[in-house]
């Protein structure tokens, strides 16, 4: 079912939905990693991981269960992450994933924040990277725009946005059981060229700029921009 309009208690809505639907979905998104794992070895490969003296700020907006992304990025001992998800189920889950699975106790350098990315704030010029996939997508796109705006000041000269997005013009698409009967969902985008149109007004140069698709899902933009 696709409809126009945005539901005024839609954040409640998606929590309520990923809280119930989060084990079916995390099952679903780690049996096929590859394009995540692709594009974040790319933003890796840009960000000076070597230096040892220097710790690196990295945010992730929903983070889900916190595999394979956030799992990966604190495998870099001087990577600091910043962890955010709407739903507690995910954030719960991802605690029991990313404390079990370092030998070393990572809890100095992880931080999870829990609520919407859309009313997060962080001191400008602060963030190596920032990262979102399958995420930014659950914002009404006005409401995207803005977290852009907002990204691009949060991140350091020199910083990186790796984030996906809808190929396609979608204003607003909802389907009412998305992988299980209690998965109401919430879709949006400006589509391919407004996003890029948008990531540069905000004051990002794009450096990577592919659609992908993974196997059974939609396609969809992925990027890699520079402050
Ligand atoms: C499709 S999953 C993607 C999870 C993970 N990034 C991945 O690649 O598998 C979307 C995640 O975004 C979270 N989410 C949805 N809307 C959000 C919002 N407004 N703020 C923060 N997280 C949100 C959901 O709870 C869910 O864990």
């Amino acid at each position: 079912m696709s409809s126009l309009s945005v539901p005024e208690d839609l954040k409640a809505r998606l929590k309520a939905s990923y809280d119930a639907i989060a084990p079916k979905y995390n099952e679903w998104a780690i049996a096929d990693p590859a394009l995540r794992l692709k594009y974040l070895d790319r933003l890796l490969a840009l960000l000076p991981l070597s230096d040892q003296s220097q710790k690196l700020h990295i945010l992730e907006l929903g983070c889900g269960c916190g595999i394979p992304v956030t799992q990966k990025l604190l495998s870099h001992p001087n990577v600091v992450v910043t962890a955010n998800d709407l739903s507690s189920v995910q954030i719960s889950l991802a605690k029991g994933n990313l404390r079990q699975d370092h030998s070393e106790d990572v809890s100095n350098r992880l931080i999870f924040e829990e609520g919407d990315m859309a009313v997060l704030s962080f001191r400008d010029g602060s963030l190596d990277a920032v990262i979102g996939l399958y995420s930014i997508i659950h914002l009404p796109r006005a409401e995207q725009a803005e977290l852009l705006g907002k990204i691009a000041g949060w991140l350091k000269p020199g910083g990186y946005l790796l984030a996906n997005f809808g190929e396609e013009e979608l204003e607003s698409f909802v389907m009412d059981s998305w992988l299980d009967d209690k998965g109401w969902m919430f879709w949006s985008g400006w589509g391919r060229e407004s996003t890029i149109e948008l990531l540069r007004q905000v004051g990002l140069r794009v450096v990577v700029e592919e659609v992908g698709r993974e196997i059974g899902d939609a396609a969809f933009l992925w990027v890699i921009a520079k402050r």
